[in-house]
């Protein structure tokens, strides 16, 4: 089994805020979670480096433009990697494997009739960098962020989506390609207006692949950076992987790039002739009072900033936690330090100390093997079943609820059985059930929370590291004469 997941490539204008870092953790959890399923997993991530608004960036920032692409794209990637991004590969735009393929596959469209020489008249929003038609023509802001719109006319090369349209349609319809489901008759809609072909050069933005055409054109950024996730998986120059991973799995997007991956992207792939991927899923929006979190807005929640207070894994689990995968959700300081003390201080933070301290002063940091617990064998066997079904249809938060009625069965448990008290029975017994259940939850948090996971699992004794197993080893007898290590408080309380 292979499993092919993506991200959108970030622009590198500014730096990441709680918005971007969204859509890679849930990337990163799939790809994790999939790995422990015995998957071959390819994970590309990437940054979006040409085009007008990165240009404009750069000389208000008295830079170049490649300047900033190496500066911020350099900020990304230090980012994924102190926040456990697993990906595969990092792809920049301004990569020279990809410049060629997007003038090969430009050329070989050419070729095909797919794109033809016209003029392109009408609106430019530079923020969006997208071509979309304002309201009001006398004072035109863009129908999507709201921001002012140039007038362009130009000579200019088209994409003929137009072509595709009824059998994208069609596919829409008969698949179950967009995600999550109420997005598939915005999409619909959207096509069955008709669609409009979309001029893929512009003439007077040079930061951006040449086109392969007499004139002097650059290739439009979104026609360019749409088309990493073909040369990110070896497109043109590694046959054997691109044959091995090609049609992505799914490609997470967020909801302000519904029609960018919905229409133009699977209109392109049919133009190529390649088979379309198997789902595209958005997101929703951080949002912060009424407004989407972004730079522009001023609002940006800084994961630097959030890490550096609480810790990476706190993050990863708060923004998959909190608000249901495909919903918006109003980011708060509050919001975050509430879920922080009651979830991971007080559920499962709480219940692995105390399981510990028991484990040492009542059985001298040893847990004998024991029969298990058949209502702990059965919770665990239908936790486990459900929280991978939750995952594959990315429902992260429902699937953290599921390890979460494990974590409160524990914490029940050991309230109930009570072994610290004199005369309560059979300790090692309770004990080892409980250490049992943890172990299984760390195993299934391993995708969200990796080093955590990691640290229960020293804490406990265990060998090896749990994002190294196989998910299906829940369940699996706890090895016998377990020597837990010293504790840890895996997270502080925060007041
Ligand atoms: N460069 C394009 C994508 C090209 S993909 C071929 C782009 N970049 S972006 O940096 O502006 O946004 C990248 C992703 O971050 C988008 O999926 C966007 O939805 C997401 N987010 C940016 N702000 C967000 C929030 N406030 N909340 C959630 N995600 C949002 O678009």
């Amino acid at each position: 089994m292979k499993f092919y997941v993506t991200t959108p490539l970030y622009y590198i204008n500014a730096e990441p805020h709680i918005g971007h870092t969204y859509t890679t953790i849930a990337a990163d959890t799939l790809a994790r979670f999939y790995r422990m399923s015995g998957a071959d997993v390819f994970f590309l991530t990437g940054t979006d480096e040409h085009g007008q608004k990165i240009a404009e960036a750069a000389k208000k920032q008295g830079t170049t433009p490649a300047e900033l692409a190496d500066k911020n794209s350099g900020i990304y990637r230090r980012l994924w990697k102190d926040m456990d991004i697993s990906y595969t590969r990092f792809i920049r735009t301004t990569e020279q494997i990809h410049t060629e393929m997007v003038q090969k596959v430009f050329g070989k469209l050419l070729e095909n009739g797919d794109l033809y020489r016209g003029e392109y008249s009408g609106f430019y929003c530079v923020p969006c960098e997208s071509y979309l038609v304002p309201e009001d023509e006398s004072n035109p802001l863009c129908p999507d962020c709201g921001r002012p719109m140039s007038r362009i006319s130009e000579p200019s090369y088209f994409f003929r989506i137009s072509k595709y349209a009824d059998r994208l349609q069609k596919y829409i319809e008969t698949h179950d390609f967009v995600k999550p489901d109420f997005r598939k008759n915005e999409v619909l809609n959207f096509i069955k207006s008709g669609l409009n072909d979309v001029s893929i050069t512009r003439k007077n933005v040079e930061w951006g692949i040449a086109s392969p055409t007499p004139e002097k054109y650059t290739v439009y950024v979104w026609f360019d950076a749409l088309l990493n996730y073909l040369s990110g998986v070896g497109y043109l120059h590694d046959e054997n992987q691109f044959n091995t991973y090609w049609p992505a799995d799914v490609q997470l997007i967020g909801k302000d790039i519904i029609r960018f991956h919905d229409v133009i992207w699977p209109g392109i792939l049919m133009a190529l002739d390649l088979p379309l991927p198997e789902k595209i899923f958005a997101h929703g929006w951080w949002i912060s009072g009424k407004d989407k979190i972004s730079k522009s807005k001023g609002n940006a929640v800084s994961p630097q900033k959030l890490i550096a207070e609480y810790g990476i894994d706190a993050f990863r689990f708060f923004v998959l936690r909190e608000i249901p995968f495909g919903m918006d959700g109003e980011y708060s300081d509050e919001t975050f330090k509430k879920r922080y003390n009651s979830d991971l201080v007080n559920d499962l933070g709480n219940l692995v100390n105390r399981t510990v301290n028991l484990v040492e002063t009542k059985l001298s940091g040893t847990v004998n093997s024991a029969p298990l617990e058949g209502q702990l064998a059965e919770l665990t066997g239908s936790v486990q079943k459900n929280c991978s079904e939750k995952i594959r249809s990315l429902a992260f938060s429902e699937a953290l609820e599921e390890i979460w009625s494990l974590v409160s069965f524990l914490n029940k448990y050991l309230d109930e059985k009570a072994p610290w008290r004199e005369g309560c029975g059979d300790v090692n017994g309770v004990l080892h059930n409980v250490v049992h259940g943890i172990r299984d939850a760390a195993l299934m948090l391993a995708p969200f929370i990796p080093s955590t996971s990691l640290k229960i699992w020293n804490i406990l004794g265990l060998e090896g590291n749990p994002c190294e197993k196989s998910l299906a080893s829940a369940g699996e007898k706890l090895p016998d004469r377990l020597k837990t290590n010293k504790r840890e408080i895996l997270f502080p309380r925060k007041k």
